[in-house]
């Protein structure tokens, strides 16, 4: 390979993207890392810039002074590379040597905290180990009981059940199953069970006492999402009167103290870890753009590191990973690099059938590139990873009590997380981390550890799901780290305007009802009301679009215009939503054809994956009782006016009206200036619509309104009654004339 190949875009280049990406409105607090905005956005507004001009070679400058120590048996037993049958696969792995001891310390204890390096076999081998005890039957009436296992991450839940169906020989979604949203591969067979918390969680609703289960593991728990959060407390309580549950909480190596006391001192089951030193890079000075450094991060890599040796990238979301790997695509086949570099991907959302990708071996003289979201981090391990590049981001829902709002943020990872990350690099022999960032940014801008989830999202869903549970009194439940009371009263104000409670705080019909579908409280909202209109049919479509995080549009490089255009003509004029439904039925109406995606620049997966959303709602809806789901309208009102009255009747909070200056829109209770995200189809309308509801909120240099529509200030009345004061709503009457 000639270097000469191989480059950074000009300075020059850089220089443009940075001012034409309003330098001045960066997030404060993110300048020394060089806060850039989310490749969508970066796709739609700099897409001139977005290209890579690959005619210089300008490697990037790293300070190499630091090396994560490794384990200190690691010479006991080096890691074997080429493992034959499963079985020796399974006896390499550091957990077998424990297999007797664990399986003692469940037997003697009902709570065990395992603790153990990723990659050592907790998640795959332990309830294995569990069946092969006996522990599928109960001891007394030998009836049949499931060993759970739960992960924060679908693809983690599906990828492990799949690989432990494979160990034992036996099909996927009987005798090991997985259940995530949207999708149970379970049966009644189902003996080993891996879920996502928010499925165990949900379990609590119909299944107070989990008695289905003799086992339960939560996994990951290091991570502290809100729902194994939520988990532990409920079992915590279970498990008192539950003598014969099992409850394993397995754990990378932080934070394992902190459940020991969670559980009145429960052991703390450690299996030594195998982990190679890793030497640490940091950039010397920062990186403009962290995307543009980590891509010719690879090329340096790949041009000066022996083969074999896989690079893992971090990133932050699907969206990202995406664009990153049609730039790389795109530079590999400009540099004829297809022979020599392979290019995966892995997030939460990624269709299963591209799963099983990521863990084939890679071929001799070859390096796979492996694009990952932080789920490569703890839950998932890929074996022949040597080098990994570290952008130190990662993407994060943050929800600010005070003013109620909610937005998906990208902020620097905590120290931890970024440890996490430069282990992975030293599975098979000593390995090597490049961080995008400076010694100096490590250690004086990212956290010690990551913030539990429950002290930075908004719990109107846990709380109504805790009530539906009847725990009344929140203020006293025994959190692992109590939320504020701010949060829990602003859930507790939003469930009782969206009608889910009553004045006393009780839950009523209608939060009822709210509880049955995973969904936020808001979408479950506008569920009902749709339903009481007459237009589920077009409400469902809309809300499993909306609950579908991946990219749906492409733009092939030489085709950027046309692919615009495509998507410029299924605008509806009143706004996103009804944009949304456009698409999705003309795709049906053309008979879900893979076809007519490609001719119109849409992502297939993401089509594919809104359709199996909506006919797992659309049969909870029979479930529960409701007729309609696929009713065509009959009314005589204007169908489409219909339909938006029943987004607002759940989404009334995320209301904004224009600015006095016209310059942005802002909330109606509070005054924080927010923006028109570049991809809606109400960028740039003119006039600007006064009046307008938002889907999501994305905060780069701004507050960004994604997924946004036309609203009319009667609805807002009408639904939002219990929520806005007089005073809120005052703007509405010269509005009406
Ligand atoms: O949970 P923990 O991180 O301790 O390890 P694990 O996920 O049980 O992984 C143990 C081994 O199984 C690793 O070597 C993985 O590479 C392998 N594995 C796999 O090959 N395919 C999967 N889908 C999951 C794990
Ligand atoms: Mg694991």
């Amino acid at each position: 390979l000639k270097p000469t190949y191989a480059s950074a875009p000009p300075s020059e280049n850089r220089q443009r993207y940075d001012n034409k990406w309003e330098q001045d409105q960066l997030v404060k607090g993110k300048d020394q890392l060089n806060f850039v905005p989310s490749m969508d956005e970066m796709a739609v507004v700099n897409k001139d810039n977005y290209e890579y001009v690959f005619d210089e070679l300008q490697f990037i400058d790293f300070d190499t002074d630091e090396t994560l120590e490794g384990d200190d048996n690691i010479n006991d037993d080096s890691v074997q590379l080429k493992l034959n049958s499963i079985k020796e696969t399974k006896e390499s792995l550091p957990v077998f040597k424990y297999r007797t001891e664990f399986l003692k310390a469940v037997e003697d204890n009902q709570v065990v905290i395992i603790v153990g390096e990723t990659g050592s076999g907790k998640t795959t081998q332990l309830p294995q180990y569990l069946y092969e005890a006996g522990y599928s039957k109960d001891k007394i009436t030998g009836k049949p009981k499931i060993i759970a296992c739960t992960q924060p991450r679908r693809v983690a839940a599906m990828s492990v059940a799949k690989r432990v169906a494979q160990e034992m020989d036996v099909p996927l979604g009987k005798k090991v199953g997985y259940t995530i949203r949207f999708e149970d591969n379970t049966n009644e067979q189902t003996i080993i069970k891996y879920m996502t918390d928010g499925m165990l969680l949900r379990e609590f609703l119909t299944n107070p006492e989990l008695d289905k289960y003799s086992c339960i593991m939560i996994d990951e728990a290091h991570e502290r999402t809100l729902s194994t959060e939520i988990i532990l407390s409920l079992l915590k309580d279970i498990i008192l009167h539950r003598k014969d549950l099992k409850l394993l909480i397995a754990s990378a190596t932080i934070n394992a103290d902190k459940f020991s006391t969670f559980f009145n001192g429960a052991p703390i089951f450690s299996i030594p870890g195998r982990r190679f030193p890793v030497d640490i890079h940091y950039t010397k000075n920062p990186e403009a753009n962290y995307v543009q450094a980590a891509i010719t991060t690879i090329f340096q890599i790949h041009t000066t590191q022996e083969l074999p040796g896989d690079i893992l990238v971090f990133l932050t979301g699907q969206d990202e990973i995406e664009l990153m790997e049609l730039s790389l695509q795109e530079a590999i086949s400009d540099l004829k690099l297809q022979n020599q570099l392979l290019v995966n991907s892995i997030y939460a959302n990624l269709p299963a059938e591209l799963q099983a990708r990521i863990f084939e071996p890679t071929p001799p003289n070859c390096r796979k590139i492996i694009l990952a979201t932080n789920i490569a981090e703890t839950s998932i391990t890929i074996d022949g990873i040597k080098f990994v590049i570290d952008p130190g981001y990662v993407k994060q829902n943050v929800y600010n009590p005070v003013t109620g709002m909610e937005s998906l943020v990208v902020v620097p990872c905590s120290r931890a997380s970024a440890n996490q990350r430069a282990g992975r690099a030293g599975r098979l022999g000593p390995g090597k981390c490049f961080r995008m960032y400076t010694k100096w940014s490590f250690y004086n801008e990212l956290d010690l550890n990551p913030v539990p989830e429950i002290l930075r999202v908004n719990l109107t869903g846990v709380v109504l799901l805790l009530l539906s549970l009847g725990v009344n009194d929140l203020l006293h439940f025994d959190f692992m780290d109590p939320p504020s009371t701010d949060s829990i009263i602003k859930s507790l104000e939003l469930l009782y305007s969206l009608g889910a409670l009553n004045s006393k705080g009780q839950l009523t019909k209608t939060g009822r009802i709210m509880v049955l579908f995973p969904l936020d409280a808001m979408f479950s909202k506008s569920l009902i009301t749709s339903l009481k209109l007459g237009v589920l049919h077009d409400t469902l479509s809309i809300l499993s679009m909306l609950s579908e995080s991946g990219n749906l549009f492409y733009r092939p490089k030489d085709k950027r215009e046309q692919a615009d255009k495509t998507r410029g003509a299924f605008s509806e004029e009143s706004g996103d939503h009804l944009t949304l439904l456009n698409i999705y039925d003309t795709w049906v109406n053309n008979g879900y054809s893979v076809q007519w995606c490609e001719d119109n620049f849409v992502q297939y997966k993401t089509l594919k994956r809104v359709r199996d959303i909506r006919n797992q709602l659309s049969s909870l809806c029979d479930k529960v009782g409701f007729k309609g789901s696929c009713q065509k309208w009959e009314g005589k009102a204007d169908k489409n006016e219909v339909i938006l009255r029943a987004l607002v009747s759940g989404f009334f909070s995320n209301v904004v009206r224009l600015s006095k200056m016209g310059d942005c829109y802002r909330k109606l209770k509070r005054n924080q200036p927010l923006f028109l995200h570049p991809s809606s189809s109400m960028h740039n309308v003119k006039p600007p619509p006064k009046l307008l509801m938002y889907h999501e909120l994305v905060l780069t240099s701004k507050e960004f309104m994604r997924n946004v529509t036309r609203v009319k200030p009667e609805w807002v009345k009408e639904f939002g009654l219990h929520y806005f004061s007089s005073k809120d709503l005052e703007f509405m009457e010269p509005m009406r004339k």
